[in-house]
């Protein structure tokens, strides 16, 4: 294998794209992209778990609005595996802001406000923050193993 060594990372549909029928759309992009989803499952976000996800921004004047914004209905958690991933999620989610995300982004395709944008990932600049982040939303065994038939086309 010619690229880098293999990681895992937490990403989220959130509540806005849930509603608007994009979970779909989200997931065939980072599927199609050759990354391989380990989990995902449907959830409900309680106050108490979205201060400690977003714990990093409990001082931030927005925090109240983002927290009740991302409980505000169901969520799509996933984790996704492949090289060097946690970074290349966040290249494909786009700018924080919607209406600074290149287009060609998730966030430059399909949401327009910083506080409705679409997708979490976690933080590549955050080092842990990918296996912090999962283990906050997922136990062990929720997370398959198991290999794409198509691996050997995706890695040299
Ligand atoms: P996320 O954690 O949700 O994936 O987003 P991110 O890394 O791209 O951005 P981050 O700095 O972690 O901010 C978390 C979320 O807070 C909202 N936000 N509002 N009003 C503001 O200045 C502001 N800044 C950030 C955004 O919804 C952002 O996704
Ligand atoms: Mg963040």
């Amino acid at each position: 294998m010619s690229s880098g060594e293999r990681e895992r990372t937490f990403v989220m549909v959130k509540p806005d794209a849930v509603q608007r029928g994009l979970i779909g759309e989200i997931v065939s992009r980072l599927e199609s992209r050759g990354l391989k989803l380990v989990g995902g499952k449907l959830i409900e976000i309680n106050r108490e778990l979205a201060e400690e996800h977003y714990a990093e921004h409990s001082d931030k004047g927005f925090f109240e609005d983002l927290v009740e914004f991302i409980t505000a209905g169901p969520a799509f958690a996933m984790v996704w595996e492949g090289a060097d991933v946690t970074r290349q999620v966040r290249e494909m989610m786009g700018a924080t802001d919607p209406a600074e995300a290149a287009p060609g982004t998730i966030r430059g395709d399909l949401a327009l406000d910083l506080g409705r944008n679409a997708i979490h990932g976690s933080d590549h600049e955050d080092p842990g923050s990918n296996e912090r982040e999962i283990d906050l939303f997922f136990d062990e065994g929720e997370l398959i193993e198991y290999e794409r038939i198509d691996e050997s086309w995706l890695y040299e």
